[in-house]
């Protein structure tokens, strides 16, 4: 896997929108996200299709159950071949260690990414939840518990980044959204960082969909990120 990369997250209701929007990016992006909204409609039709263009797949469903169903789910995954997939570290121990034990025992090299708090959630929802941990707290603790639990990287947001490099050492995948580039329309996106701002902060790969997916040129703005990303890494 390269070290620094952009994934383009195909938020579109079917199969031909995404083929559509896959040949427009061309060459500028090799990464794809399919989320549930697609997954839902035309699933298996997307990924094999993503996989016959030679594209790298992060399946992104987000995972959560007792866990063996989830042990079970993350195998069924795999038929698609994902290079990532996610699941909530909510779930907690036990539900982290059956999907990675699911990955291991397919031998496949899919990694499993855990997501730690929705960053639809602030404060106040935590209070609701009986959660007496702050957010950064939260995010923190519920990292560190999916990486011990054999995760092996992270969704964050690029401002939890610093702290989970930190936390988790140099060789955790950390994918985030909620990127724009500088100037960029932020959409419903309220806490943004540039891609390089990401980066910097020790992103391993970052996700955007409307700044690439609704440009007038999509693979121009593909292109434009991953040059930003490529001399903030120091490429
Ligand atoms: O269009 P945009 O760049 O905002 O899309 C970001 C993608 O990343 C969407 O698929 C969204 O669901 C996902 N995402 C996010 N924030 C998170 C987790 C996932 O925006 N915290």
């Amino acid at each position: 896997m390269e070290k620094h990369e952009t994934i383009v997250a195909l938020d579109v209701p079917s199969a031909r929108e995404a083929a559509a929007a896959v040949a427009r990016i061309g060459d500028a992006v090799s990464f794809y996200k399919v989320g549930l909204e697609l997954f839902l409609a035309d699933g298996p039709e997307t990924l094999r299709a993503l996989r016959g263009e030679g594209k790298r797949v992060f399946l992104d469903l987000k995972l959560h159950d007792i866990p063996r169903t989830v042990e079970r789910a993350v195998g069924s995954c795999l038929r698609y071949a994902p290079d990532l997939l996610t699941i909530h570290a909510q779930g907690s121990t036990a539900m982290v260690e059956a999907a990675a034990r699911a990955v291991r025992e397919a031998g496949s090299d899919a990694k499993i990414l855990a997501v730690t708090l929705l960053t639809s959630l602030d404060g106040s929802d935590l209070e609701k939840l009986g959660v007496s941990r702050t957010v950064e707290e939260e995010v923190l603790a519920l990292g560190r518990l999916a990486a011990a639990a054999g995760a092996h990287g992270l969704v964050c947001s690029p401002r939890e980044a610093a702290a989970l490099r930190a936390a988790l050492g140099p060789d955790a995948i950390l994918v985030t959204p909620g990127v724009r580039p500088a100037g960029g329309e932020r959409g419903d996106q309220k806490r943004v960082a540039t891609p390089a701002d990401a980066i910097r902060a020790g992103a391993t790969h970052v996700v955007v969909g409307r700044p690439v997916l609704g440009a007038p040129d999509p693979r121009a703005a593909a292109l434009a990120i991953r040059d930003e990303i490529r001399a903030a890494a120091g490429a």
